[in-house]
């Protein structure tokens, strides 16, 4: 797992743990995805470059700092969505592409219905985000997507990954960095995460 960074900050986990808990309702569960995805991509933008510029502060001239590279956020619909808010928090220069995905129930295979980049996409540094990380259907197929539209650089956010999921991205998109909170033991016989938080669209958006 050479490319997974696992962030096991105190906060993260004890976020991470909300989730987890059957008994944390919908709107608790939206707060607390959005916090801990505004935690999240403060440790994954850790290494983005910078330049400088001249600024004055009320006082005299001095040297301010600003991103290098354009930011594009992308979530994977739906639960991904519950994740955007924490992103454009920290990065409110960010634009927004979306992928739409959803699991097959019976094949497990992702099933595509919707797509929209931003024109800059292929000179941007991309933030793929979708809180699970499962078979690694719907993360290898996103990625895959992304990059027949151009996208050369790209992070995968997750919450939780599976050893199988990571596995299968990691093989398929090896230039690609997976941070996560993360790593739970396995999948069960319908693909679910274990312990994992259950179905985390259906808990955003309270569909279960
Ligand atoms: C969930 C999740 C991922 C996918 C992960 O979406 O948000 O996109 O499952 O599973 P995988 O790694 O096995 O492909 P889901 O298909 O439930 O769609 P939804 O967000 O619309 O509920
Ligand atoms: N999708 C989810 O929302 N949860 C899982 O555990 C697996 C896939």
């Amino acid at each position: 797992m050479g490319n997974v960074t696992v962030i096991d900050h105190p906060l993260v986990q004890r976020d991470l743990a909300i989730l987890r808990d059957r008994n944390t309702p919908n709107q608790l569960f939206r707060t607390v995805l959005s916090r801990v995805a505004g935690m999240m991509a403060f440790v994954v933008t850790h290494d983005f470059a910078v330049t400088t510029y001249q600024l004055e502060t009320p006082l005299e001239r001095t040297k301010g700092l600003r991103l290098k590279n354009d930011i594009v956020i992308v979530p994977v619909l739906r639960a991904g969505l519950g994740m955007v808010e924490g992103f454009m928090n920290v990065l409110p220069e960010a634009r927004v592409g979306h992928v739409g995905l959803y699991r097959d129930e019976e094949t497990l295979e992702p099933v595509d219905y919707y797509s929209k980049f931003p024109k800059t996409l292929a000179k941007s540094l991309v933030l793929l985000i979708d809180p699970m990380l499962a078979t690694g259907g719907s993360g290898k197929a996103a990625l895959t997507f992304l990059k027949t539209k151009g996208a050369k650089n790209i992070r995968f956010v997750c919450l939780v990954a599976s050893p199988a999921g990571i596995k299968i991205v990691e093989k398929n998109h090896p230039d690609v960095p997976i941070y996560c909170a993360s790593v739970d033991r396995g999948l069960n016989r319908r693909g679910y995460i274990l312990p994992g938080l259950g179905d985390a669209g259906d808990r955003v958006f309270g569909t279960e």
